[in-house]
């Protein structure tokens, strides 16, 4: 049995559908399992990792698990953490996969503390991401984003999961941390014109200051940390944003997929 957290979020969906996928049985912890929306087959309990007493009941029996390193709105570190490792260690999990966020917080140092096998995955920018211009895209044909000249090496959600169900399911990859990146470094000018190209209209990039991201990023529910870490990233990129590593393949033998077909995939979302 092998336990997802964040099982209902953009990875978590995709680290369970590949799971499944490959034939292994899969228990989903969600807050709301009743709007949870997974396969047939996949046990969904209710728990939340911010409250840890109500995660012990789904950790009963399990073999792995992928956990998320955030609790509620704005991907505030989940500094339970350290009571989340010591019930599983307890329940005799063996090995956790970790979905690091921008910086290494609580999270990775429990696991990193306690007795589990422990591999971080670290994204770069998600191409879901992308799905926040799906509205003004629809309705006016427009896109409006920050820094539209800086490269980001952005990744596929599905090549997140792939890595995470790699390292849980095979052997070899622990107290190792797997940057996950996509195939090119695409700026926002040649994302909007890639999703353009896929659903068959011109679409226009308007370009918003930096304040203007700052409140975009602030509406969006993010904590002013997260906020100026992200303008950071605009203004000022390291290197880690853009530089394409080959992962990917590396980990699960199969390149990583592109902007364009993930363009192609969600066309929909966008028309
Ligand atoms: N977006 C990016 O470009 C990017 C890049 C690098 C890293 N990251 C990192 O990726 C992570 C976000 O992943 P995502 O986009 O897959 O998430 P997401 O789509 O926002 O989904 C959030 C998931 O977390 C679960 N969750 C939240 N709080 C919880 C709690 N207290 N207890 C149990 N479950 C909880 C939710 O489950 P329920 O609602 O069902 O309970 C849901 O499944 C963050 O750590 C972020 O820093 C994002």
């Amino acid at each position: 049995m092998i336990l997802v957290t964040g099982a209902t979020g953009t990875v978590g969906r995709q680290v369970v559908h590949q799971l499944v996928q490959a034939g292994r049985r899969v228990r989903a912890l969600s807050r709301n399992p009743a709007a949870a929306n997974l396969p047939a087959g996949v046990e969904v309990l209710a728990g939340d990792l911010a409250v840890p007493e109500t995660v012990a009941p789904a950790l009963a029996g399990v073999e792995a698990m992928h956990l998320i390193s955030f609790a509620g709105e704005g991907y505030a570190p989940l500094e339970t953490a350290p009571e989340i490792v010591e019930l599983s260690t307890r329940a005799g999990v063996g090995k956790v996969t970790v979905l690091t966020g921008y910086q290494v917080g609580p999270v990775e140092r429990a696991v990193e503390a306690g007795g589990l096998e422990w591999i971080h995955v670290q994204p770069v920018e998600f191409m879901a991401n992308a799905l926040g211009w799906a509205e003004s895209i629809r309705t006016e044909g427009v896109v409006r984003a920050g820094f539209p000249d800086q490269p980001s090496a952005k990744v596929h959600e599905a090549d997140i999961a792939a890595v995470v169900v790699a390292a849980l399911l095979e052997d070899g990859h622990a107290g190792k941390s797997y940057p996950v990146t996509g195939p090119e470094a695409l700026t926002a000018t040649d994302t909007v014109r890639t999703i353009g190209a896929a659903i068959g209209r011109d679409l226009r990039l308007i370009e918003l200051t930096e304040d203007q991201v700052r409140d975009q990023l602030r509406a969006a529910g993010q904590p002013d940390e997260v906020v100026e870490s992200l303008v950071g990233f605009g203004t000022n990129p390291p290197p880690e944003v853009y530089t394409v590593l080959p992962t990917v393949e590396e980990v699960t033998g199969r390149p990583a997929r592109t902007f364009t077909q993930w363009a192609t995939e969600h066309a929909g979302a966008f028309r």
